[in-house]
């Protein structure tokens, strides 16, 4: 992780991390361009050269800003969106169009016509209701709008309930049982101005094994060869979504892509062979998996609280508003004390957010060098679903976004001050 010591104090990508606090105050996102570059190279390496028709986009639901599109345009990846905003920031970030994948439950009408107007690559049909609105819009439009349509295939995972996605009982994308996805293609086949290119699916967060993405695949393939037997509809893209997962603690095993993708790719492989079925382009869309362990977060201790024989409390100024995922999903992080990281870590703490809510802890029991108000505590690995789930619970600003790389740093979100939070309030003349 770009990780290294120099006179006690944490290293990332090249960065003195308490000299960092200094200059640009805490709470603070740190993301290191280095980390982000090497993901998206290890994707070319040990995906898109190796296999021919293939594309990855980055979903941005992880993490995205003006500067984060700019990035994952140079590396050559697309982008997955799930809102107008989304795509606005993307437009905004000079991202091709035609490198955007349009997703979500529950599009607008405005959010549709959006992303006709803009000519946005592909739409991922959600549900019946969508189909028809954005068959409406691409006649209005006179234009031809490719889509895919998202299929639920019926697996459980094994993560946390609120990031499981491919479970029968789920509001994402059609079930593929009932022949419901039969009846939408031979509806979709009538439509003047929508082509079906094929289907995708996303059955979850944070995976760290394979298994269930083979099991999904199984189903999607099978649905295939049967559309190609019983209608005669061929595929030609399939997109199997993201969820390759991060470790985030010690005992999480960390996974290369090539663990994910090899697999899938045999199985794509060895059955288009096996049921003569032309092989459809392949895309994936990964977002924790890039931008995780690109994250770091530096906050300021203040008031330690020691309760003999029970907890000490060691608390930050930040917490549950710039990083809800332990109070969301009991997600466990790890940390360091950036300004004694080579200190023998002989102490317990527990890190307690900010706000007023006692499930505000980002995380319990951590081992620690002696603790003092003014330590720099480092939390690592929250480059995704932190800035991006960020809000101002309390009416705590949002911190800073700084970009590191080998040892230069610069701001790409600038810290919100208290003018922000009541920007848009509407204030009356009394
Ligand atoms: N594609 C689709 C259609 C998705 O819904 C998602 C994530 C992804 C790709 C990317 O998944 P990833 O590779 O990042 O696992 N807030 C939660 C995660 C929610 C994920 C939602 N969908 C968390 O903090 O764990």
């Amino acid at each position: 992780m770009n990780q290294e010591s120099k006179g006690n104090h944490l290293i990332f990508d090249g960065c003195d991390t308490v000299e960092l606090a200094k200059q640009y105050k805490t709470p603070l996102y740190i993301v290191s361009e280095t980390c982000i570059i090497n993901k998206c190279r290890e994707i070319h390496e040990d995906f898109l050269r190796k296999y021919k028709n293939t594309k990855a986009v980055y979903a941005s639901k992880a993490f995205l800003n003006i500067e984060m599109c700019k990035l994952i345009t140079r590396e050559g990846l697309g982008l997955d969106v799930v809102s107008g905003g989304e795509l606005y920031t993307a437009i905004k970030g000079n991202v091709p169009m035609k490198d955007v994948v349009f997703h979500g439950n529950n599009k607008s009408l405005d959010e549709l016509k959006m992303a006709v107007s803009y000519d946005v690559g592909r739409i991922v049909v959600d549900n019946g209701y969508e189909l028809q609105m954005l068959s409406q819009i691409a006649k209005e439009e006179n234009k031809i709008v490719h889509i895919l349509f998202r299929m639920t295939p019926g697996i459980d995972v094994k993560t946390h309930k609120y990031i499981s996605t491919g479970q029968v009982d789920s509001k994402f994308g059609v079930p593929f049982q009932n022949n419901t996805l039969h009846d939408y293609v031979c509806e979709i086949e009538k439509m003047s101005h929508i082509k079906l290119e094929g289907f995708h699916f996303h059955i979850g967060s944070q995976l760290l094994d394979n298994e269930a993405h083979l099991m999904a695949l199984e189903v999607l393939l099978n649905l295939i060869k049967d559309l190609r037997d019983t209608i005669g509809f061929e595929t030609s893209e399939i997109n199997l979504g993201g969820g390759f997962g991060i470790p985030y603690t010690k005992e999480d095993e960390p996974r290369g892509i090539k663990y994910f993708i090899e697999p899938m790719m045999d199985k794509i492989y060895e059955k288009c062979q096996l049921h003569s079925l032309s092989i459809p382009q392949v895309v994936i869309e990964p977002g924790r998996w890039i931008v995780g362990e690109a994250g770091m977060t530096l906050y300021t201790m203040g008031s330690i609280k020691d309760i003999p024989g029970v907890r000490t409390y060691a608390s930050v100024d930040g917490g549950m508003p710039d990083n809800p995922r332990p109070s969301l999903y009991n997600a466990k992080y790890e940390a360091v004390i950036a300004n004694k990281y080579d200190k023998v870590e002989d102490e317990m703490v527990t890190i307690a957010g900010k706000c007023c809510e006692s499930g505000d802890i980002l995380i319990w029991d951590l081992k620690v060098p002696a603790v003092e108000p003014g330590d720099i505590l480092a939390v690592m690995r929250t480059g995704a679903y932190n800035y991006s789930m960020s809000n101002n619970y309390n009416k705590l600003p949002r911190p800073a976004v700084i970009m590191v790389k080998e040892g230069n740093s610069r701001v790409v979100v600038r810290r919100e001050m208290y003018e922000d939070l009541i920007r848009r309030d509407v204030l009356f003349n009394e």
